[in-house]
Parts: C-alpha cells; structure tokens; sequence
C-alpha cells in the first residue's frame, strides 16, 4: 500500500508541478466564498483515484472532490487531499502538495505526503518510523515556544473567527520566535515532521487535509491532540500538532483566558 501511494503521489505532483501557471477553470465550491476548485484539482484526484483503483479495487475511497460519493464496505479507507493549497496554486505560488492516507479499521496504517517544487517525499508506516525522501526523519529538540517556530491555517470563514482563531494567532505571535501561514495544511505538517516547524495548529480541516500528516508527525517522535490535549481524530475539526516538548505551552496559549 505505502508503495501504491508513493507511486499515485508522485504522478500526481507531476500533473500538479506541469500545470502550475495554467489554471482554465477556478470554481467557488459549494457557492462558498472562498473556498476553491480547480481542473487541476479534479485531474489530480482522477490519477491517483485510477492508480488506486488498479492495485486495490476493493479498497474504499474518501478523496476530497468526490467525497460525496464515499462509500463504507472496506476495512481499508484512502483518503486522499489531490491538492493541499489549491489557493496557492491558483496564484503560481509554489506552496502546495499531494496527500494520501490509508486507515485500517479506523487507524492511519500509512501516509504519504509529495512536494513537487522541492522533490520532497514524506512517508509513513505505523510503527516504522518517518521518511524524507527515505531519510530517516524526527521532530526538533527545541523545548520552549520562545525559541519556536510555528505555523498554521486559517478556516475559509475567518470572518466568523471560529474557536477564536484570531486571538490563538495573536496569542502566539507574542509567545513564539515566529509564527508563519503557508497555505498548505499537509505541508505544515510534515515539516513538523521534519523538525522545521515546533508546532502546528488549526482548526476546521478536513480529514484529507490531516491523514497522512498526522501519522507522519506521530510516527516522527511528535504529539497530536486537540486544543485542551485530548484525544485527536482526522475526523475532528481541532488540531494541535508539535514536537512534544512545546505541546503543554501550546495547550497553555491555546487554554487561556483570552482565546478559549
Ligand atoms: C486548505 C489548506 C490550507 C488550510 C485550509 C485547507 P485546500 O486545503 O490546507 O492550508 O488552511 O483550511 O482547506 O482547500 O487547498 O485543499
Ligand atoms: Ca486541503
Ligand atoms: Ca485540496
């Protein structure tokens, strides 16, 4: 399965890297103000989809523009993000990747994380540890949020400020060594992963946006959990992903009295 992902994943950031700076067709989704889709989106989807297809058939599949027709009859689940940062990708800028998860009855079994503009490969195995580009990789030692470098996203609807997502940026601002917002969910955290960034947290993501990042951050020596340290799912809106040592300050800045 984690070479089946490898091989969708790298085909589709082919597709993804020949076709940056040619977008036709950019679509609001679901009439949402900012949420966006393009061809390039949906010719993503289709590759890996196809690759997929052809090595497991029975396998189901939950990948983010078809997920309508996701179906449960397999103990096994894709789920797969056929382009993180598709806003990015509508400006030519060159932030965004593809992502694919595969659960087992309902646990990340492996993830697989492809930039094409860096040639960078992220993968995992549960229990075998974490890659780049078959490296051996783990998160940073760096143990306090002063020293920190941090990253996260903001919801399509920051407007309404969800779970006070404008005061956690602001807390943080103040607290970190510096606080950065790439556009890319899976990107971010697979460089938790790789120790580049401390932490990572955002809120209102969807489960292809986290699968394979989340095991690729556990699997690397990093702690994931909501904002209060309780239990973390993909299919839960909160994320709070660090390098272990500066997860209890996070939880603190994330907990206190200005931005519950
Ligand atoms: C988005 C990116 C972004 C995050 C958004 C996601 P998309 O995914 O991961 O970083 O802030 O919430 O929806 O729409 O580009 O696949
Ligand atoms: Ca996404
Ligand atoms: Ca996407």
């Amino acid at each position: 399965m984690l070479n089946t992902a490898i091989e969708a994943a790298l085909e589709a950031g082919k597709f993804l890297k020949q076709h940056l700076g040619k977008v036709r067709d950019i679509r609001l989704k679901e009439g949402r103000e900012k949420n966006l889709v393009t061809e390039i989106d949906k010719g993503s989807e289709e590759i890996i989809i196809g690759i997929i297809k052809r090595h497991f058939p029975q396998h189901d599949i939950l990948a983010e523009e078809s997920a309508k027709d996701t179906k449960i009859t397999s103990d096994f689940r894709w789920i797969i993000d056929p382009l993180d940062g598709t806003t990015n990708f509508t400006h030519s800028f060159p932030v965004f990747c593809v992502s694919i998860g595969v659960e087992y009855k309902g646990s990340l079994l492996a993830g697989v994380i492809y930039d094409p503009n860096f040639d960078e490969l992220f993968t995992a195995e549960k229990g075998k540890g974490a890659f780049l580009n078959a490296k051996r990789m783990t998160v940073s030692t760096i143990n306090s949020l002063t020293k920190s470098l941090l990253v996260t996203g903001f919801p399509y609807n920051i407007a309404e400020n969800p779970h006070n997502a404008i005061e956690h940026f602001a807390n943080f601002l103040m607290k970190a060594q510096a606080v950065r917002r790439m556009g890319s969910a899976a990107i971010d955290l697979a460089y938790v992963a790789a120790g580049r960034y401390e932490g990572f947290w955002e809120v209102a993501l969807n489960p292809w946006d986290m699968a394979a990042g989340a095991l690729l951050v556990s699997e690397a020596g990093g702690t994931i959990t909501d904002f209060r340290g309780g239990g973390f799912s993909i299919y839960k809106p909160e994320i709070l992903a660090t390098n272990s040592l500066v997860h209890a300050e996070m939880i603190g800045v994330l907990t206190n009295n200005r931005g519950k």
